[in-house]
């Protein structure tokens, strides 16, 4: 079965080809990152306009590759939420058109599940695709948008065992990047730099430092950094910036490799997988491996390119549903927030949630 994903909940516009057993046959993605720049951030509307006229374009790309083109394509999964609702809406119509013009099933994907399950995604040229975990196991979703940890019971049983209750590592990133003229996004920079520089250079605050607390949060130390920018200044040398980037994301890394690792324990699990933009990030990737080692951990951290926003994770989070014959009603709505796992003001029908 060929499923063809489309993503475009935040600002990345893609659109790929996936067999149901997770092997990438197209994977197309237009980024929005240049535009927003200079804005220090995503300006949704404007990030709403640029997937109108990336869309087309892309699915055409990816189609490109399917023999037989739109005809060629067994089923569509679209993108459902949580994400920005303009951009959302982009993708889903697309999707329902295009499902409604071949008479193909259409699934609504929630954007988290795609992450959780981007670590089954097979790719052309990969020397030695390493196998997936075996469910269940610990899922660290890491990126711009969210930091929480779950426990992946089976592609349709995804329980949220904790999350932050501020700001995402990737915000953190990226708050850091701006108050240090680094430039938006602020985590490849620091990463960068992080590299050259020493970790134990200034002292920040361990948030949630409790070792029973799986709860993520940065924003304090997102204020450590701005007080210590404010008293000292950014470092006018190369190697006290790379030195301040280093202890900065050292504590953001400490603090996501100890939860993940905590949350193994508690769930009596040892497959642990890291996921979504931030997983990326040299600092993490190897500290977690030092760690995940240390407590007979199997860690799983997918290549970059599955790691951030992309659709072929998305084709992937479908293709239980799709093999098992179902689809949803064309008239399925969008959600900002996750209905399922936060406490969020839409389900998945699109009907508000009264609160008493
Ligand atoms: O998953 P993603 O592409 O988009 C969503 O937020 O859904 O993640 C983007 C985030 C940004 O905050 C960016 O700064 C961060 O991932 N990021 C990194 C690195 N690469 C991307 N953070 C730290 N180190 C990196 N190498
Ligand atoms: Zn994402």
């Amino acid at each position: 079965m060929r499923v063809l994903g489309i993503e475009s909940s935040c600002d990345e516009t893609a659109a790929a080809l996936v067999t149901d057993t997770g092997e990438v046959l197209a994977d197309v993605i237009a980024s929005q990152v240049a535009m927003h720049g200079p804005y220090g951030g995503i300006v949704p509307e404007l990030a709403s306009r640029a997937h109108m006229q990336a869309i087309i374009p892309v699915i055409r790309e990816a189609l490109a590759k399917a023999p037989g083109g739109l005809e060629g394509i067994d089923a569509i999964a679209v993108t459902q939420g949580p994400g920005l609702v303009g951009s959302l809406l982009v993708g889903v119509q697309v999707a329902k058109a295009l499902a409604w013009s071949i008479g193909k099933p259409l699934v609504g994907v929630n954007h988290l599940d795609g992450h959780l399950l981007a670590v089954y995604l097979r790719r052309p040229g990969e020397d030695e695709p390493q196998s997936g975990p075996k469910m269940p196991y610990v899922g660290l979703l890491v990126s711009g948008g969210h930091t929480a940890l779950y426990r992946v019971e089976a592609f349709d049983d995804i329980v949220l065992l904790a999350q932050t209750r501020d700001d995402a590592a990737g915000e953190a990133f990226d708050k850091a990047g701006k108050l240090l003229g680094l430039g938006y996004p602020g985590g490849p920079v620091i990463d960068r730099l992080a590299a050259r520089g020493d970790v134990g250079a200034f002292s920040f605050p361990m948030p949630m430092a409790s070792r029973k607390i799986l709860d993520f949060s940065f924003s304090g130390l997102k204020t450590a950094l701005a007080r210590h920018v404010q008293q000292h200044g950014v470092p006018d040398d190369e190697q006290g910036l790379a030195d301040l980037c280093a202890s900065f994301q050292g504590v953001i890394v400490e603090s996501l490799v100890r939860k993940s690792i905590l949350a193994c324990k508690q769930e009596e699990l040892d497959q642990l997988v890291i996921t979504g933009g931030v997983a990326a990030n040299r600092g993490l990737r190897a500290r977690a491996k030092e760690v995940c080692e240390d407590n007979g951990i199997r860690l799983f951290v997918p290549p970059p390119i599955s790691c951030t926003d992309n659709a072929a994770m998305i084709a992937m989070a479908a293709a239980h549903r799709l093999a098992a014959g179902e689809q949803d009603d064309l008239s399925f709505a969008v959600y900002s927030r996750d209905p399922d796992r936060r406490r969020g003001k839409f389900r998945r029908d699109g009907t508000l949630v009264e609160r008493k």
